[in-house]
């Protein structure tokens, strides 16, 4: 579909620590996807020990928390009353470094009946208030940050009924068809309205496209990439490849970022595919996005705290990587 990797070129006037230094009077989030893995609890607690020592570095103020799917793997006993939700997401990101709501969008595994749906139970723990867990539907749409926003917000549910003819992975529960067709009309409406933002920023757990070994999504592609294109959205987040990706490709207004290392086993690139980019690193992590009026920046944080990748984005979609 597209020619090649489209040639960034580092913006020399950047100050040479830009790329590991925040800026703490722009808007802040942090992202994790593939996080809430309760057989790689060690993983999960070491990349959330770096996100806390990340913010305390950079004396960061957060305004969210992106929480990119598979938010919960396994059993999840109780329900809306499950204490994997004290010990796994409010303890383990604690309020008094995260104060801040945490937006969610559903992962494969968030559609898994363990008993219960899990992803029926993270709406209801988000509608019962008291907590920063925000997932008030399926797909929703918010302002990034409340206050001064730069940033609209677009969260889909990308669990499609069918990927490649089959049932997506095997999993039982996905969304109907019915509501696949309810949420594009949706979008579609939401894209046309009169961007009152800089930017738009389209979240979803399953990448349009990746170099992990889940690949680039045919229903995705075929959904929804022609809207990201014709609309210009400025990025499109996702997971579910357990790992951190960054493509770009040649004359679309859209960069592609994933960020796949929250806790979850990590996996191999595919070998067999074109190398596309820039970016692709199997390693547990989390990612940054600071946002003012100007720019976007993005960055993919290891466990350390190096910051391994980052880029800006600029509201007329020129992406630019930071060396
Ligand atoms: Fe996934």
């Amino acid at each position: 579909m597209f020619s090649a990797a489209a040639a960034l070129h580092p913006l020399a006037s950047f100050a040479a620590d830009r790329k590991s230094s925040p800026n703490p009077h722009a808007a802040h989030a942090l992202m994790i996807g593939d996080w809430g893995d309760d057989r790689h609890l060690d993983s999960q607690s070491s990349v959330a020990r770096a996100m806390a020592s990340y913010t305390r570095q950079h004396h960061l103020k957060h305004d969210a928390l992106f929480l990119l799917g598979d938010n919960f793997y396994g059993e999840f006993p109780g329900g809306v009353d499950c204490p994997r939700f004290r010990t796994d997401f409010e303890e383990m990101y604690p309020k008094d470094v995260f104060n801040c709501p945490a937006y969610a969008v559903p992962g494969n595994h968030d559609y898994e009946a363990r008993p219960e749906i899990k992803l029926h139970s993270q709406m209801a723990y988000s509608a019962r208030g008291n907590t920063r867990w925000t997932e008030p539907a399926q797909w929703y749409s918010y302002k990034f940050p409340l206050h001064k926003p730069v940033a609209t917000v677009i969260a889909l549910d990308s669990n499609m009924p069918f990927a490649d003819g089959k049932l997506a992975h095997g999993f039982t529960h996905v969304m109907t068809e019915e509501q696949r067709q309810q949420q594009l009309e949706w979008l579609k409406l939401e894209l046309a309205k009169p961007l009152t933002t800089p930017f738009r920023i389209v979240i979803a757990h399953h990448p349009v496209f990746s170099n992990g070994p889940h690949g680039d999504h045919k229903v995705l592609i075929a959904d929804w990439e022609p809207l990201l294109r014709e609309h210009k959205v400025h990025l499109y987040l996702a997971g579910h490849d357990h790992d951190l990706q960054h493509l770009e490709f040649e004359g679309h207004p859209t960069s592609f970022f994933l960020s796949g290392g929250g806790g979850a086993d990590l996996y191999d690139e595919r070998d067999e595919v074109v190398q596309r980019g820039p970016f692709f690193n199997k390693v547990h992590g989390f990612s940054h996005l600071e946002a003012t009026d100007k720019l976007l920046t993005l960055r993919h944080v290891d466990t350390d705290g190096n910051v391994i990748h980052a880029f800006t984005k600029s509201p007329d979609g020129t992406a630019s990587i930071l060396a």
